[in-house]
């Protein structure tokens, strides 16, 4: 006998039931998520430390005797999108192309996808930087995975994933995001290196040291996020080249004044201090949470924005602006987290300052004109899952 689905996921498996006219085999989650720290090193093979939010998105899905998919998402109104089980890089555009995306990836590497009905339904705000798309294509990978008895390990889901995001939506993205939303554990950060795909899971409780995690969506329209993201990407490969390194990874702290001297273009210079500074400070960052020594975090997060600000140049002014009302306002650290330009900021504030520093972040935005932002606390939620 079929379960009866939980009110988590009654909406989208009711949706599911509408549209197909019969209940779906089984309903998937799958996470957004925050980078505690390491932004913009997964592409140069470097550290990351990201945590699942509670915010995601759940698949329903069952297997059709048709060979195509068909995909309904509550946020898009209209009937099912129907795609050819073969469309190819594209042949599908908009937010189906994440779907379609994971099914082409599956696909061309060589998993037996058959035809498939799927309804998404996602509370990952839009438009955040909190990897709303990665969530999407983690739920929907996940579900294929075990509708289709794939058998595929957790870190090649993720690495498909990623591949239907760069090869078929067009997005050069690292692997952050999705390995987050696959990998991540309730309670821990996830401490990756993105070479190796070693990982370890890192307990972080603030609210047991009396601390918060804020997550400020400062609700900034992202700017020329794909080009300027491609375009920091390139600049990186292009220094890793003339350093003669695979990646920048390889470049150590006590290497970066020597690294530098060998680069003649001052903005490679920049972006290369950004991302050797960064990866020390990712390592730093977790020696201290091992330690359980908490606060002494802040100041590392807010180097991390001081760096993406100035050498990678990612920042626009209501990340600037929010980061430095959270440490006017007692913030023990805050930066920008995500890809940037707009987006989040997160900050790490004494729980009884908590609503001191949003309140202060909303009134320096109401100064300089800037839409009103708005916050919530991040507690490290689990990764993608099944439901039911
Ligand atoms: C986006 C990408 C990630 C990562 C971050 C920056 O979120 O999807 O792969 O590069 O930007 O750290």
């Amino acid at each position: 006998m079929t379960p009866e689905p939980t009110a988590e996921i009654s909406s989208v498996s009711t949706a599911f039931t509408e549209a197909f006219g019969r209940r779906p085999d089984g309903v998937w989650a799958a996470p957004g998520r925050v980078n505690v720290i390491g932004e913009h090193t997964d592409y140069n093979d470097g550290f990351v430390l990201p945590m699942a939010l509670p915010h995601g998105v759940r698949a329903a899905a069952g297997r059709s005797r048709h060979a195509r998919v068909r995909v309904l998402s509550l946020q898009e109104p209209g009937a099912p999108v129907t795609v050819e089980l073969d469309a190819r890089p594209g042949d599908v555009t908009g937010w189906a192309a994440y779907v379609a995306g994971v099914v082409w990836s599956l696909r061309t590497a060589g998993y037996d996808v058959g035809g498939v009905d799927l309804a998404v339904d996602g509370d990952v705000p839009a438009g955040a930087g909190l990897s709303s798309s990665a969530a999407l294509e983690c739920s929907v990978a996940c579900a294929l995975n075990e509708l289709f008895g794939l058998g595929i390990e957790p870190v090649d889901l993720a690495r498909l994933a990623q591949r239907a995001e760069n090869d078929f939506v067009g997005m050069p993205c690292g692997v952050m995001d999705q390995m987050a939303s696959v990998n991540c554990r309730e309670g821990h950060v996830l401490f990756l290196d993105t070479r190796s795909m070693v990982t370890e899971q890192v307990p972080f409780d603030p609210a047991s040291r009396g601390r918060t995690l804020l997550v400020i969506d400062t609700h900034a329209p992202h700017r020329l996020v794909d080009g300027e993201y491609a375009k920091r990407r390139a600049a990186c490969e292009a220094a890793a080249a003339t350093l003669g390194v695979a990646a920048l990874r390889d470049v150590a702290l006590d290497e970066l004044d020597t690294a530098l001297a060998r680069l003649d273009d001052a903005t490679q210079r920049r972006r290369v201090r950004h991302v050797v500074s960064e990866n020390a400070r990712v390592e730093d960052v977790v020696r201290t949470l091992r330690t359980g020594e908490l606060d002494e975090i802040g100041p590392l997060l807010t180097a991390s924005h001081a760096s993406l600000r100035d050498d990678y140049e990612v920042t626009v002014g209501e990340l600037d602006t929010a980061v430095e009302a959270a440490l006017s306002a007692g913030a023990l650290g805050a930066r920008m987290t995500g890809g940037g330009f707009g987006g989040c900021v997160i900050a790490l504030v004494p729980r009884d300052r908590a609503d001191t520093v949003v309140e202060a972040v909303r009134a320096a935005f109401s100064d300089a004109g800037y839409a009103e932002p708005s916050a919530f606390t991040a507690v490290p939620a689990p990764g993608a899952r099944r439901l039911f």
